[in-house]
């Protein structure tokens, strides 16, 4: 079901918002080991989705591991709410604070899994300093604010890099990737050094959820899926 300790991460973003219970019971009947719940605040990008009560309504409906991407302007702020709410991993976006070794800091006092995220224009530089504090980076292969969008081709080598640079300074740090994940490309990005992988769309936005899923592990192991039933 995850090979190699592979995680595919189904984004609650793309799923009904009137029943997330419902998507959270999709993702375990799947196998998923974790949901991806996406933060948005109408100014680091411009859509606005949820903060803390959701997360603590999911929270308790599941065991699964909350991983909760906060794309939010001056995440100090209200972080605790988040940390609060049951969030097991945060990433906040290294464009939006100029505080990240405090936050990251945090984080990991409260025993969160602590990420950072960065956009696809932002380099890997950005994390020269923050590397060895992190537990995963997460890299946006999309412009971050809406589900549905494609997948941005260079973020393939940006995933390769990081691993490498990860792989020298003999660091345990996970990368995540988040954005236009499909059955066509989970193996590259797998092959990259990615794993954990968030799918959104290509899980909510499919007729059978969790066939969708499944369908995913195949691809990433490598077998075509011609055979899988088309619900
Ligand atoms: C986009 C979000 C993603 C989104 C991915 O800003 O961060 O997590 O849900 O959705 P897909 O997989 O549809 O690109
Ligand atoms: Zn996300």
């Amino acid at each position: 079901m995850n090979p190699l300790g592979f995680n595919i991460a189904p984004s609650l973003l793309s799923a009904d918002f009137t029943n997330l219970a419902g998507a959270l019971r999709q993702a375990e009947a799947a196998g998923a080991r974790m949901v991806h719940v996406d933060v948005m605040d109408g100014h680091f990008v411009p859509n606005l989705t949820i903060g803390p009560p959701v997360i603590r309504a999911l929270r308790r409906a599941t065991r699964l591991v909350l991983d909760a991407h906060l794309m939010i302007e001056d995440p100090e702020r209200t972080l605790g709410g988040y940390i609060e709410a049951g969030a097991d991993m945060i990433s906040v976006h290294v464009e939006t604070t100029p505080h990240l070794h405090r936050t990251i800091s945090r984080l990991r006092e409260a025993g969160v899994r602590a990420g950072v995220a960065l956009n696809p224009a932002t380099p890997l530089s950005s994390l020269d300093e923050i590397l060895p504090d992190l537990d995963f980076v997460l890299l946006m292969s999309v412009n971050p604010g809406f589900g549905g969008q494609r997948f941005i081709p260079g973020a393939l080598s940006k995933i390769s890099r990081l691993r490498r640079q990860i792989g020298e300074a003999g660091l345990p740090v996970e990368i995540e990737v988040d954005g236009g994940v499909c059955a066509e490309n989970i193996a590259a990005l797998g092959a990259a050094g990615v794993s954990i992988a968030v799918a959104g769309a290509a899980v909510f936005h499919s007729p059978d959820p969790i066939e969708a899923i499944l369908s995913l592990h195949r691809a990433l192991a490598g077998e075509s899926g011609q055979n899988r039933a088309e619900v």
